[in-house]
């Protein structure tokens, strides 16, 4: 790893130096006054570690089971920041190939400029890759239901639908850059240039909200996920959960997973960060499926605070793109090692030798603690 990058927030640095404005902004940015962009990572500082002493750790294993695969890490890459590849077009290859080397796994965004057979193809060059599918519900629904089974046929291994956009949040950079794609880019899973995000004039608004008032579809209810499950026999997660009532709903349409997400802080500015509810959720669930969490992350210590939560594994969405912007599939490789050893010193620090040995009473939420 190179020397100076010591931390993801190096990594931004460098990355904030190479893109463009637009693209930054874009990629950095939340919803309104981002005050819930600030609460996600903010939340973390929020609980203390209180590690066990004089276990012997002479190993540390990070595997466990997503779905049906065994990974390595439980950590995964979101690759549904959208447009993530604007400075590497291809970025979607380098992420999946950086994803599959350190093992983990990557969910790809149906908005992403590399295509789902693409990315399969990149990760698949040599055994151990999976891959999910982020997926946003079309107003064109059988143009939705052909991103799933292009995804099915590729040989992805579960739908992370997308609930919490049914229109885009405002946000403020990309309205004053009118934010919209590079010309040589474009969504690459669609083929007409509206539906790609390419079509050239957007007038002065995001772009962006301008594709997805077009496209996407805002009325958007529960029924739809049973609709969905209808249609495929990928396990299907629910990508947007907030609060302990919708994760029961989510159990009993029959989700196979929920991830609690606020979008990154993109969409809703003044919902609570991601860890703020994570437990609420996993407590109303009851064990009923797993629970993941995004949002915030940006250190091993991080991830092991949300799987003392109660999260099966967490995502990661910004720092894998700085680690693109600076290096491509190299720049991801060295965020995910990063985060991964960060975590497994966490751990064994904490007295952990396994990821089925951390527990509720590692971490303690500050205002309970005595003056630290
Ligand atoms: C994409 O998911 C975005 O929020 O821009």
């Amino acid at each position: 790893m190179s020397g100076q990058r010591v931390c993801v927030e190096d990594f931004e640095k460098e990355a904030k130096k190479v893109l463009p404005k637009a693209v930054y902004d874009y990629y950095r940015s939340g919803a309104d006054e981002q005050n819930t962009l600030a609460d996600n990572v903010a939340a973390f500082k929020r609980y203390r570690l209180l590690p066990q002493t004089l276990y012997i750790i002479s190993c540390i294993h990070l595997i466990i089971s997503f779905l049906t695969s065994p990974l390595i890490l439980p950590l995964y890459c979101v690759g549904s920041t959208g447009i993530d590849f604007m400075r590497y077009p291809d970025g979607g290859q380098a992420t999946g190939r950086s994803c599959r080397a350190v093992g983990t796994g990557m969910m790809l965004s149906s908005w992403a400029t590399s295509t789902i057979e693409e990315v399969m193809s990149a990760m698949t060059a040599s055994p151990g890759g999976v891959l999910w599918l982020q997926l946003y519900i079309y107003k064109d629904r059988e143009l939705t239901l052909s991103l799933v089974h292009r995804a099915e046929e590729a040989g992805y291994k579960a739908i992370f639908v997308t609930v919490d956009t049914p229109y885009l949040g405002r946000r403020w950079d990309d309205m004053r850059n009118r934010f919209k794609l590079p010309s040589h880019l474009s969504m690459s899973n669609f083929s007409s240039a509206s539906l790609a995000f390419s079509e050239g004039n957007y007038g002065n608004d995001s772009g962006l909200a301008v594709y997805v008032a077009k496209a996407i579809d805002p009325t958007l209810c529960w029924d739809d996920i049973t609709w969905l499950k209808k249609h495929t026999h990928l396990p299907v997660i629910v990508k947007g959960v907030l609060n302990g009532e919708d994760a029961v709903q989510a159990v009993n349409y029959g989700v196979d997973g929920i991830l609690v997400s606020n979008h990154g802080a993109r969409q809703l500015d003044g919902v609570p960060a991601t860890l703020d509810v994570l437990e609420e959720v996993v407590k109303a669930v009851q064990g009923r499926c797993d629970v993941y969490l995004d949002g915030g992350v940006r250190r091993g210590t991080d991830v092991l605070k949300a799987l003392a939560l109660g999260a099966k594994a967490v995502f990661i969405g910004r720092p894998v793109l700085w680690g693109l912007a600076c290096q491509g599939q190299q720049g991801v490789t060295e965020v995910l090692e990063l985060i991964k050893e960060e975590l497994r010193l966490a751990m064994a620090l904490s007295g952990c030798r396994s990821v089925s040995e951390v527990s509720r009473s590692l971490v303690r939420r500050l205002e309970f603690t005595s003056r630290m």
